[in-house]
């Protein structure tokens, strides 16, 4: 038996809470215009209590033209009227609390939305401005400067900058150029700049007095550049990370992974100060002492260098993208599993787990691609299509599993349904900026926005009171509605809550885990355990064939029906008492 992390006692909610995203405009939508709002999650979070979850992270719902599904914020201390009012949010607010819930809201400090009245600002003022000194404005390259600054491209596609011209509408006819790592509509702030840091300290402010519970912090390895932006020649991407063809050949780390517009040192300072801000709000809810978390959306690696956001004195949590990246493959879990928990161990910081968000296909549809675990952003109809059950049934396998694991865990709406991408989405309906800037080679992100089904029988599965569906939802999902799984043993519904119900009683999120020996190859065989309490045996069978389960095992919990007969089938996990 090999120990790899020792029990955490702890009081502090986020070192194990299994937080939950909610993407506003597919979750529920009360006012019955097709997109979801704050009052339809209102109204829906007896679920996600009922469901089990401590917490909910709710991705962007402030005043925004929405070219980015929210994630171009044009006013950062108001809500889009598509999505409600600030009254709804406090409303928000309190139900969950009600409930015993805490709220995470998103933060996305690297850019605005051009609609914001600083780049309005900007572009209305002179080169070299106060203005323009908030965004990274540059001259061209080229003899009249009709030439980008550097040769950065964006994650969206196409190039990263974008020149101002009279043809913008802006009236700028100067001819600079602006920075957008992502859509064009999504100027990058210059963090370099103290009014910008002011600002959006006084933005945590106002949410920390509203009540909030932290902050899920958008490209937060992003935030501060390379001086003088010099040119690369890597190739910047979200789903897959950056590649970097510099790297060295020998296999030793690079100083940088990700190229000069990401994990610059100095984003460390920024993430310290914002510490000192969630820190004064200590005991300011109705005189309760528990920190406030800020977590890290950091597309980063190795771990060792992801857990630098992640130090005493900085964020409390990073997604850990690189457990969500792994293949369907034992040894690639059993390596970033352990690798996760002791880069975090190292730094005093509680691993973190995910397998799905608003940014990639859905893990039930991942696992049944012909390389399971292969991650394209996005699928077209025309792709190889998944296979639908396959990938569910291990999709609930591979969440078993993770639920199990030390730390905090990220479950993405619908993923309790056993909700599968949609695959097939007709491209007139497509709104991810990807699909554009990359002139249709990518689907993007759609197929796994689409609203989530409540009720079979209704229209649009009754994500909406008129029916309305801002994307259609595939038939199919009739079988996976909400309440077409509660009550019905084996559902994937109940699976979710019976797991959550043990890892709960059972305390597994502060537990200690150590690998257990005598398994095949395949099989991730851990046991998770407290000093003051029995453990869980976790058995995950990843391989092509059954394998035998320990002669005295006693099932806790199942991924998919059990054969009888002491084995375990491929793609299932099981919980045994241990
Ligand atoms: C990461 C978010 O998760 C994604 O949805 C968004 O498009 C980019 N950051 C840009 O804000």
């Amino acid at each position: 038996m090999t120990t790899v992390h020792e029990p955490f006692p702890t009081a502090e909610w986020w070192r194990t809470a299994v937080i939950y995203q909610v993407y506003p405009r597919s979750f529920a939508d009360a006012d019955g215009d097709g997109i979801g709002d704050l009052a339809g999650i209102t109204a829906r979070l007896d679920h996600l209590a009922a469901l089990g979850v401590d917490a909910v992270w709710l991705s962007p719902f402030y005043r925004s033209p929405q070219r980015d599904a929210g994630y171009d914020v044009a006013d950062y201390r108001d809500v889009d009227p598509l999505f409600g009012t600030l009254a709804d949010a406090d409303a928000l607010l309190a139900r969950a609390h009600e409930l015993g819930l805490r709220v995470v809201v998103d933060l996305v400090p690297n850019h605005t939305s051009s609609e914001h009245v600083w780049f309005q600002a900007a572009l209305a003022a002179a080169p070299g401005s106060p203005e323009r000194a908030r965004y990274l404005f540059r001259d061209g390259r080229g003899e009249n400067g009709e030439l980008p600054p550097n040769n950065w491209t964006s994650v969206f596609g196409g190039q990263a900058w974008t020149r101002v011209d009279p043809s913008t509408g802006s009236g700028a006819s100067d001819g600079q150029w602006y920075l957008h790592l992502f859509d064009s509509s999504q100027p990058d702030l210059d963090w370099t700049n103290p009014e910008v840091r002011a600002e959006l300290e006084d933005v945590l402010r106002f949410w920390l007095r509203r009540g909030v519970d932290g902050f899920r912090v958008d490209v937060a390895h992003g935030l501060v550049k390379a001086d003088g932006l010099p040119d690369w020649g890597g190739q910047v991407a979200m789903v897959d990370g950056s590649t970097d063809p510099g790297a060295p050949e020998d296999g030793s780390t690079p100083a940088t992974e990700s190229g000069p517009m990401f994990d610059q040192d100095g984003v460390h300072e920024i993430y310290r100060s914002w510490r000192r801000v969630l820190d004064e709000f200590d005991g300011a809810v109705d005189g309760e002492r528990y920190s406030r978390a800020l977590v890290a959306e950091a597309w980063v690696e190795p771990l060792s260098r992801l857990a630098r956001y992640v130090r005493d004195d900085e964020m409390q949590q990073a997604f850990n993208f690189s457990f969500l990246t792994s293949r369907w493959d034992a040894a690639e879990y059993r390596a970033v599993i352990t690798e996760s928990l002791r880069s975090l161990d190292a730094v005093g910081a509680p691993a973190t787990w995910v397998l799905s968000n608003h940014d990639v296909v859905r893990h039930a549809s991942r696992f049944g691609l012909a390389v399971p675990g292969s991650r394209p952003n996005g699928l077209f109809a025309t792709d190889p299509q998944p296979d639908e059950a396959l990938g569910l049934r291990r999709a609930r396998a591979a969440t078993l599993f993770m639920l199990a694991l030390p730390g905090s865990a990220y479950l993405y709406q619908g993923e309790e349904l056993g909700l599968p991408e949609h695959t097939t989405l007709p491209d007139d309906v497509r709104e991810d900026p990807a699909y554009f800037r990359t002139e249709h080679a990518e689907a993007g992100r759609d197929g796994c926005r689409v609203p989530i089904p409540w009720a079979a029988g209704e229209p649009g599965f009754g994500f909406s009171p008129t029916g309305k569906t801002w994307l259609p939802q595939p038939a199919g999902w009739a079988a996976y509605a909400a309440d077409a799984q509660a009550g019905v043993p084996g559902s994937t519904l109940e699976l979710y809550r019976a797991a959550l119900t043990q890892r709960r009683r059972r305390a597994l999120g502060a537990g200690g885990l150590e690998w257990l020996p005598g398994f095949t190859d395949d099989v991730v065989a851990f046991r998770t355990f407290r000093t003051d309490a029995g453990g869980v045996v976790v058995l995950a069978n990843l391989g092509a064939g059954a394998v035998a389960l320990p002669a005295d095992a006693r099932v806790l919990l199942a991924s998919a029906e059990l054969p009888g007969g002491g084995t375990l089938p491929a793609d299932v996990t099981v919980w045994l008492e241990g």
